[in-house]
């Protein structure tokens, strides 16, 4: 494992005074990690640097040809002053695999880890506090070889930002209303979509606009091919209770495998449930909300957490779930990852990791 080198700012900012405020993604910390890669030398110079913005040509290769990753984790505190990452091994894991579709080098295990506990530390008192806050760590790696051919760059940036946040929807745990899009699509089996690629959001804008015109909050995805088979929403998985079980999407190459999707699906499994992972069609789940089976629906992501939907809308129908409120499962996973993440729960699944 590599060591980080810090340096702190001699001007450290103003904390946000008031947490309810704080919105999601719009504040960051007074500290960076910042690590480059360069072929033959691989990833090195970690580093901790007061927060500063970069400076690229504008040439490299991440503004031409989108060769760029992120991922998206939280930092807690807990009321009896410790500081948890939840489940972080897991968007490690992923980070790799989406390197290894996008030909970056993959960042080595240990060092990701030390960069996110070591920048934590260094910040951790930016770390809300108030009851649904916490410190958004949004990690990312981007080309920066000065050149036009489309091919691996062969130098890369890695970095790491934090960002106090409060819910990633204004209405908080309040049930979201979602649109389900049948013309334009995410993502194609083969494709970037099981990716965390920049490029998959930059697709998903358009539809975004359309359904917020509508007063949708986010779109939920068809698939690419039969445009039948419900996928993913904008920033988060989707889960169904259709009479009395729980049903997501089976990650078919084309879903992000979501840390919380996976949470969800083992907390449902321990507490004796069905949670089935399979296809879904939008003609199921319009037949069920017709049929008054359709129990509950709600999203699920690291940002987003547990997010009730409480209106889906398919070309002209629409569907209200659980009357248009949060459904009793969604109610009990929100709390006990909310419980967990925060240490108010017991640590039963051994998920989360303290940052000393
Ligand atoms: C996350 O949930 O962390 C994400 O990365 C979704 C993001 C697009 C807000």
């Amino acid at each position: 494992m590599q060591e980080i080198q810090i340096t702190r700012t001699a001007q450290p900012k103003e904390k946000p005074a008031d947490e309810s405020k704080l919105g999601f993604g719009n504040i960051f910390t007074d500290h960076m990690f910042i690590m480059e890669y360069h072929e033959g030398q691989g990833w090195h110079a970690p580093r901790i640097e007061p927060y500063h913005p970069i400076a690229l040509e504008p040439s490299a290769m991440v503004f031409h040809y989108a060769q760029e990753m992120f991922e998206g984790m939280k930092a807690y505190h807990t009321e009896d002053g410790r500081v948890l990452l939840f489940r972080p091994e897991r968007n490690i894991a992923r980070a790799a695999n989406t390197c290894e579709r996008l030909c970056i080098p993959p960042v080595p295990q240990e060092d990701f880890m030390n960069a996110l506990k070591t920048l934590i530390s260094v910040d951790k008192d930016w770390i809300p506090t108030q009851p649904g806050t916490s410190l958004y760590i949004r990690p990312f790696i981007i080309a920066t070889d000065s050149h036009l051919g489309v091919h691996p760059s062969h130098s890369y940036l890695f970095m790491i930002i934090l960002s106090p946040s409060g819910a990633y929807y204004a209405g908080g745990l309040d049930p979201v209303k979602i649109w389900i899009e049948d013309d334009y699509v995410r993502a194609v089996r083969g494709g970037i979509g099981e990716a965390k690629a920049g490029g998959n959001y930059a697709a998903s804008l358009k539809a975004q606009v359309k359904g917020e015109k509508e007063g949708y909050a986010q779109v939920l995805w068809l698939d690419g091919v039969e445009r039948r088979y419900i996928e993913e929403v904008g920033s988060m998985n989707i889960f169904f209770k259709i009479g009395g079980k729980v049903v997501t999407p089976a990650l078919n190459g084309s879903i992000l495998p979501g840390v919380t999707r996976a949470t969800c699906l083992d907390l449902c499994r321990a507490w004796g449930m069905d949670a089935e992972e399979r296809r879904v069609s939008v003609e199921e789940l319009v037949a069920a909300a017709r049929d008054g089976s359709l129990e509950e629906c709600w999203g699920s992501g690291t940002a987003a957490v547990i997010s009730p939907v409480g209106t889906l809308r398919y070309g002209d129908e629409v569907m209200e779930i659980a009357g248009g409120g949060i459904g009793p499962v969604s109610q009990k996973l929100y709390d006990t990852v909310t419980g967990i993440q925060t240490g108010k729960f017991p640590d039963e699944f051994g998920w989360t990791v303290e940052v000393k």
